[in-house]
């Protein structure tokens, strides 16, 4: 028997015409015909009458590939079914190994493939808050399309992505990998990512089942520690935070990862108010839950369960469907079946779901679906011609955004001496972000190299170090304390500074990369301090005083505190981690090959004092008004009021204008639609792109409402001198909200209506919802 065609032996139980239309299942069940879900449901229904209780267990087992659990020993775990899926492995040769034991276990249920495929597999994209910063559905369409296909090439069935936390808290590393502090924003991404990921249908020779995380509140985590308590007000969960979760589901997601902090008191692992009566009662969740990463034996430690088996049966029994990496449902449920404490009916529950996740993947069909025959499988798994680098450059060109250009510093000349100084601007590895494991950092371009293709020999690129990114020893282990991250160089800061400052005396303009290395914005770097690090700021001082053009380039994966950089900077470009092609998509925005045209999806703070600082804040009794300070007021008295950098803010290397909101009408009917539209021009000498922002404020309601809610946008395209009508229908769907009732619903009166290029420079009109 061939192993790469053989069909399970369970699959023989069923009609060759069954799987000739299973192959059209759709992850999302509520577009899946009837007629398939039936046959689907009928076929788990008897492949589960067939299943012992250790075979039933075993589903629920999601493994890690890792030093402690061996590829050797989880093959062996499969022969004896007791493996569900399996994560951290990501060529087809291992995918393959592991897969050929399904043949010589009882029933042949073939384990799934999973990886955290977070802004690409082989091909790097910007970090997902680079994505964000695009406003741009189809760049990051194309980067989750090209990112499935390239996980599904590598043998994969599922991606644990995307991460649609909001953040609000830039103190958290992995605000990185998000898509940013907004509800509206984040939900549009998620639906998209969802959709490019599955296809419509993860079974797809080119697609992966998206797993969304983490649900729930993740991104709340008090003062940006990670894995911290999560506690909050029913209405702002629902109308904040639960909005892309729930939009990630709406695109089909099968999948959804369960998060590691508790909310409100109780661990998201136990909580069966999220997982039952959120997600499956209200929400019409069919899919599959999955913990996060130990997360069932962190309920002891949260203080929940008083022993590991506790927690296996209280995660369970709250809707946990598989346990990831603990291996806490192996070990106990059988036990806590035979003493009552959990029940068949919780079993039989969780492995229907991982079931049906698999049929939906197609792995019933073949077991081999993505991995093909192994006369398929690439030579060289990191082979150059696997890569998408033209794609990736258009993706991270659109990423970048523009904070500052005095004096159209920016773009450079073609020509003369640039000197370009930072570790990081010869890093290949922060180039990449961090969750980007698959991807080889020896395959990305730093901006040394991407500046010296983009010029040839038209301009003199110099370099020079200047100066490690973070000299602090402590940090320094801390940051290589799992792997190595980081390397310094041994000279002295002050050799290194000189060498900087010698190199740009030579040049006409100093081009300055700083920010972070990708290890300070991951899971579990939570920094207290969002400052670019001591010796880069010497660095800054050192070459602010030679008194050339100073730009800085900012690589990091979170807001940072930029108020003196802002100040000493003639032009600053935020370009986050921007991925394989990085090098070539920042230098075609410095030599202005390219016009940014990027958001920030994230308000920059200008101190640490200020955080949480976000756009859709309520407006409190005494609200601040800047033109009008006064004491008494809700404020800071010690600095200057309001972020540096609004959410929603970017320039252009052109300018936009934008013309008072035209409404159709003043009122709004409950059935009808309301039209606010601007003219916008391209006032420049460029062409260009900007993003037309839509909010809203409804001014009185039965609760307080933001002052203003992004509603909608539109990216424009503008040659020089070009306008564009930009127009926005509002419905009363826009105007509903979660009242103290929990109830999705309008209220009628006054509702303000901004319009502009950022969150801070808005057109104002209104109109009344009847
Ligand atoms: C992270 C998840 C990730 C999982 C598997 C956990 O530590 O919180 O986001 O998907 O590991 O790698």
């Amino acid at each position: 028997m061939k192993s790469h065609h053989f069909i399970s032996a369970v699959a023989l139980l069923f009609s060759s015409q069954l799987f000739a239309q299973s192959g059209l299942v759709a992850a999302d069940t509520h577009t899946i015909p009837q007629l398939q879900v039936k046959e689907r449901d009928a076929f788990i229904t008897q492949l589960m009458s067939k299943m012992t209780l250790t075979e039933k267990i075993g589903q629920l087992n999601l493994v890690s590939v890792g030093p402690d659990n061996p590829k050797e020993k989880i093959m062996a775990d499969i022969r004896a079914d007791k493996v569900g899926g399996v994560f951290n492995t990501v060529t087809k040769h291992d995918i393959r190994q592991m897969q050929d034991q399904v043949q010589y276990s009882r029933l042949k249920i073939p384990p799934f493939y999973a990886y955290d495929v977070v802004h690409g597999q082989r091909t790097i994209f910007p970090i997902s808050l680079g994505l964000a910063s695009s406003w741009d559905m189809n760049a990051v369409a194309t980067s989750a399309r090209i990112s499935a296909e390239e996980t599904a090439a590598d043998g994969l069935n599922m991606t644990f992505s995307p991460m649609v936390d909001i953040t609000r808290d830039p103190r958290w590393g992995r605000v990185s990998e998000g898509f940013g502090e907004d509800t509206y924003l984040t939900s549009r991404l998620a639906f998209e990512m969802v959709k490019a990921y599955q296809g419509n249908d993860p079974s797809r020779p080119d697609s992966v089942m998206a797993n969304v995380k983490h649900y729930a509140l993740y991104g709340a985590a008090e003062g940006g520690r990670d894995y911290n308590t999560v506690d909050m007000s029913l209405t702002r969960m629902f109308n904040d935070y639960m909005p892309p979760y729930k939009a990630a589901l709406d695109a089909g997601a099968g999948g959804v990862m369960v998060a590691l902090n508790s909310v409100n008191g109780i661990p998201a692992t136990s909580n069966s108010w999220l997982l039952k009566d959120i997600l499956r009662d209200q929400w019409k969740f069919h899919g599959l839950t999955v913990s996060d990463h130990g997360a069932i034996g962190g309920l002891v430690k949260h203080g929940v369960a008083e022993n590991d088996r506790q927690a296996a049966a209280m995660a369970l029994k709250s809707g946990v469907d598989m346990d990831m990496a603990d291996n806490m449902y192996g070990q106990y449920l059988a036990g806590l079946l035979k003493d009552g404490l959990v029940s068949q009916q919780d079993i039989d529950r969780a492995v229907r779901d991982v079931l049906t996740a698999k049929w939906d993947m197609g792995l019933f069909i073949d077991p081999y679906r993505h991995l093909g025959a192994a006369s398929t499988d690439p030579v060289d798994t990191n082979a150059e011609s696997r890569l998408h680098r033209a794609e990736a450059r258009e993706v991270a060109r659109a990423s970048q955004v523009l904070l500052k250009n005095d004096n159209h510093t920016l773009p450079l000349q073609k020509k003369g001496t640039i000197a370009l100084i930072g570790a990081l601007a010869n890093s290949q590895r922060d180039m990449m972000g961090s969750w980007s494991a698959a991807g080889v950092a020896k395959q990305s371009v730093t901006l040394l190299q991407g500046m010296k293709d983009v010029i040839g020999n038209k301009a003199t690129i110099l370099y020079a170090r200047g100066s490690n990114i973070i000299d602090d020893k402590a940090i320094y282990d801390y940051l290589n304390s799992y792997e190595k991250q980081v390397f310094n160089d041994p000279r002295t800061p002050q050799q290194m500074i000189d060498e900087a400052v010698k190199t740009a005396q030579k040049a006409d303009v100093i081009v300055a990369v700083v920010g972070e290395s990708q290890g300070m914005a991951h899971e579990a770097s939570s920094r207290a301090d969002i400052s670019i690090p001591q010796p880069q700021q010497d660095l800054l001082k050192a070459l602010k005083a030679t008194g050339k053009p100073l730009v800085l380039v900012l690589m990091n994966g979170r807001p940072l505190t930029l108020p003196w950089e802002n100040q000493i900077a003639d032009a600053m470009l935020e370009t986050w981690f921007s991925g394989t092609e990085g090098g070539h998509a920042i230098a075609d925005v410095l030599f202005g090959d390219y016009n940014p045209s990027g958001k920030l999806p994230m308000t920059f703070p200008r101190a640490v004092g200020q955080i949480p600082l976000y756009n859709s804040v309520l407006n409190t009794g005494r609200p601040f008004n800047p033109q009008k300070p006064d004491k008494y007021t809700s404020r800071y008295f010690d600095m200057t009021n309001g972020p540096l950098f609004p959410f929603g803010y970017g320039l252009s290397y052109t300018q936009f204008s934008v013309s008072d909101i035209h409404m159709s009408a003043t009122t709004l009917a409950k059935t009808g639609d309301v039209k606010a539209s601007v003219m916008v021009k391209n006032t420049g000498k460029v062409a260009g792109a900007t993003v037309v922002q839509l909010y809203m404020q409804d001014v009185t309601a039965s609760i307080s409402r933001p002052v203003k809610e992004l509603k909608n946008f539109e990216k424009v395209y503008l040659a020089p001198g070009e306008e564009k009508l930009v127009t926005f229908t509002i419905n009363e769907r826009d105007c509903r909200f979660f009242n103290n009732q929990l109830k999705w619903a309008s209220e009628a009166g006054k509702f303000n209506v901004f319009v502009g290029l950022d969150s801070q420079d808005l057109k104002e009109n209104s109109f009344l919802l009847l």
